[in-house]
């Protein structure tokens, strides 16, 4: 081959697509690839729009492109949109654009969708001397802190988000729903037009694969215990297949990881009563949802839930959990935390085998939370407000500064 090699670096440089979205999507994004980019990363980032400015310009929050450059590309690093109920969004829309029949429709939800992105990952772990993490009273009246270090995997697609939905469901619908008896039974006198059912389906296949990936994560991050959080005494079809296949793969391929089974509402109780005896957790679309968001209240909240959405074919979308937090959208200097968005970033690492460079930048973080003496105003307790800054909370800008700085000294 007749290539020299700094021709190859060139060829091999990744490419990544950022989605900054709306309001504080830009900025915490824009710092997140600053502070990898200090660490030694180095990719081409590649623009798509997205968000709210393209829902009133084009009548598409999620135009073709943006996917276009996502299939190409496979990676993308989002921050966050702006999403409206359906009325306030035919509003705003461009006079043009009007008595189209355009419906806005959440450009999250489109991705997934588009992309079948039925793995979400939901990590959540406590970083050191965080005044947010939650403490618990102790056996002799004092005070412990639990150290939490939990990978929620929510399928994604599926269940009681599925959208197979109906008020007045129409004739099909209900008559398939009387041949069964407790319907019949509980709900055959009510009036169809009085009745709303929305579905929870699962299919053995994506069930498979967020148990699988469950698993392989426990597997390859050295998790004792895989929990399924369902309800299956109750909700037994959906519920029970999922546990009975978490009971297979665990005994035939997985018999050094263990497999435990809470019910949702018993987890939540739980959660405050030992945290740190959970490892892996999987759960199907509405349950993962509130696990994950639980979980995350006990290290720190929406400035550090951070997650990640797959595909069988390869597409990773990285992003925090938090919205575009418009409240803060337009404040001159930016107060919000941009750790959440930094923690995806790190995860997008991992998942393209830079876990070196991931582990220095949590490293960093973690050493600018411990110190203290670097903080977003949510880590101060402070309410958020604009002034936040003069009192002694670090701006979004300043948070990031000081983890850069961390990371120069490493
Ligand atoms: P939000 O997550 O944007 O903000 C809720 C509150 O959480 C904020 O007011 C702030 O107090 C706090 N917060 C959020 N991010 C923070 C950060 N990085 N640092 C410190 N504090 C932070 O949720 P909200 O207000 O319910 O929704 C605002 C908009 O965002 C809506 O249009 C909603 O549809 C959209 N949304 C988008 C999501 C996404 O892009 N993934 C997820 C959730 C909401
Ligand atoms: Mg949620």
């Amino acid at each position: 081959m007749n290539i020299n090699s700094n021709e190859i670096f060139i060829m091999e440089k990744r490419k990544i697509v950022t989605l900054p979205g709306d309001g504080i999507g830009e900025v915490v994004l824009e710092q997140a690839v600053r502070v990898i980019s200090a660490a030694g990363f180095e990719a081409e980032y590649i623009h798509g729009d997205i968000g709210w400015e393209f829902w009133c310009k084009e009548g598409n929050p999620l135009p073709q492109r943006t996917i276009d450059l996502i299939d190409e590309h496979k990676i993308a690093l989002f921050g966050a949109i702006t999403s409206k109920p359906k009325d306030d969004a035919a509003i705003e829309l461009d006079p043009s654009l009007r008595d189209k029949g355009l419906v806005y429709a959440s450009p999250i939800v489109g991705l997934r969708q588009h992309f079948n992105l039925d793995i979400c990952l939901r990590p959540c772990r406590t970083y050191k001397d965080n005044p947010l993490n939650f403490i618990r009273r102790s056996k002799d009246g004092g005070v412990e802190e639990p150290y939490v270090d939990v990978a929620i995997f929510r399928q994604n697609t599926e269940g009681l988000y599925g959208g197979v939905e109906w008020t007045n469901p129409p004739d099909q619908v209900y008559d398939a729903l009387m041949t069964h008896p407790k319907f019949r039974k509980n709900f055959g006198s009510a009036p169809v037009e009085d009745i709303s059912v929305s579905t929870r389906i699962f299919t053995r296949k994506a069930t498979e694969r967020i148990l699988r990936a469950a698993f392989e994560h426990a597997e390859k991050y050295g998790y004792r215990s895989v929990t399924v959080c369902e309800k299956p005494n109750v909700i037994r079809e959906t519920s029970g297949m999922m546990l009975l296949m978490a009971k297979e793969i665990q005994k035939n391929e997985y018999p050094q990881i263990e497999l435990w089974n809470t019910n949702i509402d018993a987890q939540m109780m739980w959660l405050t009563k030992n945290p740190e005896n959970y490892g892996v957790i999987v759960a199907g679309n509405m349950f993962g949802d509130i696990v994950s968001d639980a979980f995350a209240g006990l290290i720190g909240g929406l400035g550090f839930a951070c997650s990640a959405q797959f595909s069988e074919d390869g597409i990773a979308v990285f992003e925090p959990t938090h919205g575009s937090a418009p409240k803060y959208a337009d404040f001159k200097t930016s107060i919000v935390n941009p750790v959440a968005m930094i923690e995806s970033a790190c995860m997008m690492l991992d998942y393209i085998g830079e876990r070196e460079i991931a582990g220095k930048v949590r490293k960093a973080v973690a050493e600018v939370i411990e110190e203290g003496s670097v903080r977003t105003y949510d880590i101060m307790k402070m309410s958020g407000r604009e002034d936040v800054t003069g009192r002694g909370a670090a701006s979004t800008v300043e948070m990031a500064n000081a983890i850069i700085a961390r990371l120069q000294k490493q």
